[in-house]
């Protein structure tokens, strides 16, 4: 296992749709035990293979928040394939954008298929914090980030923030 370097905003990687996996081989399971690693020294309690620059659908998952009962979660090509019109509200952050925190509205359960470290196919059945946790990572493996689902106003401050950072960054 090693600890790969996360992206930020404006890195423009964060936008692309990424491939699906034809096969879970061990390429693919050393990927996940690297985000996993890397997932938890950041700490979060999602990572997606992109924001490590991996343009695969990958995502790890542990929305237990224990760190003496760890509960990982490797899903390769996640998909939503239902979720419920009630929604909730929970403040997002991204290891991505980090130390920006806002409220997003997600739908409140969902139904996730997806193939497990063995390229068995599951489903599996979310809610709570694991519903939008999910969603949050299989947007980003979509290109999509939870600022998205702000207001146009909030997103563009914070876009133009993290691009001034980065401009000060290459300068310095
Ligand atoms: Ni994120």
């Amino acid at each position: 296992m090693a600890l790969r370097t996360i992206i930020t905003l404006p890195d423009p990687r964060l936008r692309l749709v990424c491939d699906p996996v034809a096969t879970v081989d061990d390429t693919i399971r050393a990927l996940m035990d690297d985000m996993l690693e890397t997932m938890y020294d950041a700490p979060g309690i999602g990572l997606a293979a992109i924001q490590i620059a991996v343009a695969k659908r990958v995502v790890v998952i542990d929305a237990s928040r224990e760190e003496d009962a760890r509960q990982p979660m490797r899903l390769v090509n996640p998909q939503v394939v239902w979720a419920s019109e009630e929604t909730s509200v929970y403040e997002e952050g991204c290891l991505s954008i980090p130390e920006y925190f806002a409220e997003v509205e997600r739908p409140s359960r969902c139904k996730v298929s997806y193939l497990d470290e063995t390229g068995k196919p599951c489903e599996m059945d979310c809610e709570g914090l694991l519903a939008t946790v999910v969603q949050h990572e299989i947007d980003h493996i979509n290109g999509v980030l939870f600022i998205d689902h702000l207001s146009k106003l909030k997103r563009d401050r914070v876009v133009k923030k993290f691009a001034k950072a980065a401009k000060r960054e290459s300068v310095a």
